[in-house]
């Protein structure tokens, strides 16, 4: 059974086909990332024209390198929230009427939820392009405790079964990558954060500034707004201001040393943050499994601290499927096919830009 996957949340246009579930066919993804980068951060507008303007495309592409044709699909499945709502407009309409055109069977699929089972591809098909993806030798256990640490998410959540899950704690305000975004911004490194901070980390002293963890009421609940704006105090103060002094003229004024100290410090405990409640979930559920899924997961510090407290080895996958593709949703649409999950209307389905696991 073979299922393409059409991602269009945020700033990436991605689709992909993949087989039972388990072997990834093909996976293109277009990044409007660069027309972003000026405004540091990704702008709504833009996304939602870059997406009109490649999606088609893309999906072919997804096609061709699978070297499968219109009749070989045997369902869509596509992203319907939680992102920007005019990014997955353009998403959820392009597969509703390819889903009317060609009559196949359409299935929505929660973004958050789609990130995890990209840690379900464990086969590659015969494209070249593939030839280089790293992927788990087999797919996790149930019950699987999954760490969902992205953009836009940072949540933790137990799989007992396939469909069957409960959502532990997530972030009470900022998503773990975007504290990294934002103290990318305050210190002039550029967007994503993720890898920006993480690079300048790589110089810095991790324990030049005493960044606060923040305290939350719920066991496995997060927040990450406390720490961004401790690092806006600590730069402010580390170039002789008070609070305020206008952050776009911050990074001006940092030396290099400042910039690498404040990024491996926040980093080191935004990553402990996280590490914390996955061990705290960890020791209570005995899960068989941990997965790692979201842009995140790639943080060489985040598979660092992870290996050095957890004790249960974690399988990652392919950075390129930790980040937003259409691989995961048509992943986690194999498995809505095998289980038998309802189908959408192609004529009705809507977005739903807040939507929750
Ligand atoms: O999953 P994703 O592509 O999009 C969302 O669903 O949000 O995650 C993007 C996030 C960004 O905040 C980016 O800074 C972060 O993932 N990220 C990383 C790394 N690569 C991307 N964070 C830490 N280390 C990385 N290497
Ligand atoms: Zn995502």
């Amino acid at each position: 059974m073979k299922v393409l996957g059409i991602e269009s949340s945020c700033d990436e246009t991605a689709a992909a086909i993949v087989e039972d579930g388990e072997r990834l066919l093909s996976n293109i993804v277009a990044s409007s990332m660069d027309l972003h980068i000026q405004y540091g951060g990704v702008v709504p507008e833009i996304a939602a024209r870059s997406h009109i303007e490649v999606i088609n495309g893309v999906i072919q592409q997804a096609l061709d390198e699978a070297s499968c044709s219109w009749n070989d699909i045997d369902a869509i499945a596509v992203t319907y929230g939680a992102g920007l709502g005019g990014s997955l407009l353009i998403g959820v309409l392009t597969a509703r009427t390819l889903a009317i055109t060609h009559d196949k069977p359409l299935y929505a699929i929660n973004h958050v939820e789609g990130h995890v089972y990209a840690n379900y591809l464990t086969s590659l098909g015969e494209s070249p392009a593939l030839s280089d993806y790293k992927l788990p030798e087999r797919q996790p256990d149930f019950p699987v405790l999954a760490l969902i640490v992205s953009g836009g998410h940072s949540q933790l959540t137990l799989f007992r079964d396939h469909f069957d899950y409960t959502l532990l704690g997530q972030t009470q305000d900022d998503a773990v990558g975007e504290a990294f975004d934002k103290v990318a911004k305050i210190i002039g490194l550029p967007y994503p954060g993720g890898p920006s901070v993480g690079k300048k980390a790589l110089e810095g002293d991790a324990h030049a500034y005493p960044f606060p963890k923040a305290k939350m009421t719920g066991k496995y609940d997060f927040s990450f707004s406390g720490i961004k704006t401790a690092v806006l105090r600590t730069a402010q103060d580390a170039i002789g201001e008070d609070f305020s002094f206008p952050s776009k003229d911050i990074p001006s004024r940092l030396d290099e040393v400042q910039k690498a100290n404040i990024a491996a410090s926040f980093q080191r405990i935004a990553i402990q943050t996280v590490v914390d409640k996955a061990l705290i979930a960890y020791e209570e559920f005995s899960p068989k499994t941990v997965i790692i899924a979201g842009g995140v997961a790639a943080s060489p510090e985040l598979r660092r601290q992870l290996a050095e407290r957890l004790p249960i080895s974690i399988s990652y996958t392919d950075p390129r499927l930790c980040t937003d593709n259409g691989a995961m949703i048509a992943t986690l649409g194999c498995f809505h096919v095998k289980y038998g999950r309802p189908a959408a209307d192609p004529y009705t389905l809507d977005i739903k830009p807040n939507l929750s696991m």
